[in-house]
């Protein structure tokens, strides 16, 4: 691998010492820009360094198809008995292999065979299969859980694994906020059937040749006893660092209280003691109920996506708001959108825009919808409606499939149990509300948004 060790020698960059903080992140999904990394998220010394972007796996094979979680098969690639997904992930300075179960089988063993191939778009950087590195996944805490692989940075770069954090991510971004390093990758494993029986074999999936509108794969290259994936790199996005302590200044105006003539000793000090005080003491944040969101979709293309709920006959549905119709393909790709307080008549232009939120599902089609605040907005309540549309009866959250109260101003809140796509003749509605409060630097609330 000797293309990463020169990008690393040439990557020019001062080793600070800044260790990874590996504090687990709550109610992440596939949408969110990679600030939620946490190895950006809790460091603004690392503002605008480009960091492997885990929303943005593809497959060279299959033109960069995007995709972070590979299907396995048990049995034959054109009618498996069963399949799965090996998700990749960047977690701390690792790149992550999660082994989901099968349906109907439990997972006994989980292997990754990897090799990195190069630099995406760099052919001169790259080697040749197969995969030879093997790696063993950890087995799950607790029975049918994921089998787990972690393939540290310094080994994917095969560098020491005291190498500085900085020249890490210049090695894995070789090319800086733009596409970075494809592997060669073979995933195998065993799995035994649930009712018993012998251990049966699972493997990668061939690379996809032919999809269907809804992303369904229909044909695949078996020629490929190995599949390929790349990642690209993205800036770290975290806040900037705060300006220097106030310390500071105040040891330089102490310096200078030791010039005036003693008398008045006292009294500059004393000034500059109050002054560091006043700087360093945390403001405290008065709680303001805001007012009600709701979830919008902008529209595609001009065809609108969110429908206002005043177009549904239940009770409290004559009202402002909105609700989506989305599929379940469409929401295994990740839709999301502004959360907007205040849009009286369903005026936009009247509305508040405190943050996004964000509906995914998973394989099994179950959904997890996420809220994402911008300070100085918090949560209070979350309320989602995951229904058939012709089920919405009433409008009003009491009512909702998900209820959660007395979220105590948090930014980001998540179902913790995914809701069930319901089952209907006719599309579904989706509904997403909450009760958002303000934090407020002074003592006065500023006047609550119309409900
Ligand atoms: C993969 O597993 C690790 C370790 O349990 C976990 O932190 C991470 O969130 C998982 N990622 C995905 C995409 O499942």
């Amino acid at each position: 691998m000797k293309f990463t060790t020169a990008v690393l020698a040439g990557c020019g960059l001062a080793s600070a010492s800044v260790v990874p903080n590996d504090r687990p992140v709550l109610g992440r999904t596939s949408l969110f820009k990679r600030t939620e990394w946490d190895v950006c998220s809790n460091n603004c010394e690392l503002r605008d360094v480009p960091m492997p972007d885990k929303n943005n796996f593809g497959l060279p094979l299959e033109g960069y198809w995007s995709e972070q979680c590979p299907p396995l098969i048990i049995g034959d690639y054109d009618a498996p008995l069963a399949t799965s997904r090996a998700c990749l992930d960047f977690q701390g300075t690792n790149l992550y292999f999660n082994f989901s179960s099968f349906p109907g089988y439990t997972l006994s063993a989980a292997s990754v065979a990897w090799k990195v191939k190069g630099v995406v778009g760099q052919p001169s950087t790259w080697t040749s299969p197969p995969p030879t590195n093997d790696i063993t996944c950890d087995a799950p805490s607790t029975p049918g859980g994921q089998y787990i692989c972690k393939l540290s940075f310094a080994d994917i770069l095969n560098v020491p694994s005291s190498t500085s954090l900085l020249d890490l991510l210049a090695g894995i971004c070789p090319l800086t906020d733009r596409e970075a390093l494809i592997f060669y990758l073979e995933l195998s494993g065993t799995a035994v059937p649930v009712g018993g029986g012998d251990a049966v074999t699972f493997t990668q999936q061939y690379p996809c040749t032919q999809r269907t509108n809804d992303r369904q794969c229909t044909a695949w290259n078996p020629e490929f006893p190995y599949i390929e994936v790349a990642y690209r790199c993205s800036k770290c996005e975290v806040a900037a660092c705060p300006p220097p302590p106030s310390s500071t200044s105040s040891s330089s105006s102490s310096t200078v209280t030791t010039t005036p003539p003693p008398s008045s000793t006292s009294a500059a000090s004393s000034t500059s003691t109050t002054t560091t005080t006043t700087t360093s003491a945390p403001p405290t944040l008065k709680t303001c109920s805001l007012g009600t969101a709701f979830g919008y979709q902008n529209p595609v293309g001009g065809v609108s996506r969110s429908t206002t709920l005043n177009t549904l006959s239940g009770q409290g549905c004559n009202r402002w708001g909105w609700y989506e119709s989305p599929t379940v393909a469409e929401l295994q790709g990740g839709i999301s959108g502004p959360l907007y307080v205040g849009a009286g008549g369903n005026d936009i232009s009247k509305a508040i825009d405190v943050g996004i939120w964000v509906a995914t599902a998973n394989a099994q089609g179950k959904v997890t919808v996420t809220y994402l605040l911008n300070p100085p907005y918090a949560l209070a309540e979350v309320h989602v409606n995951l229904v058939c549309k012709s089920a919405i009866t009433k409008c009003a959250p009491g009512q909702y499939t998900y209820k959660a109260g007395s979220i105590p101003n948090l930014p980001t809140w998540s179902n913790p149990t995914p809701l069930t796509y319901p089952t209907c003749s006719g599309p579904v509605g989706l509904i997403m509300h909450a009760a958002v409060n303000i934090l407020s630097a002074t003592d006065t609330c500023p006047a609550p948004k119309a409900s």
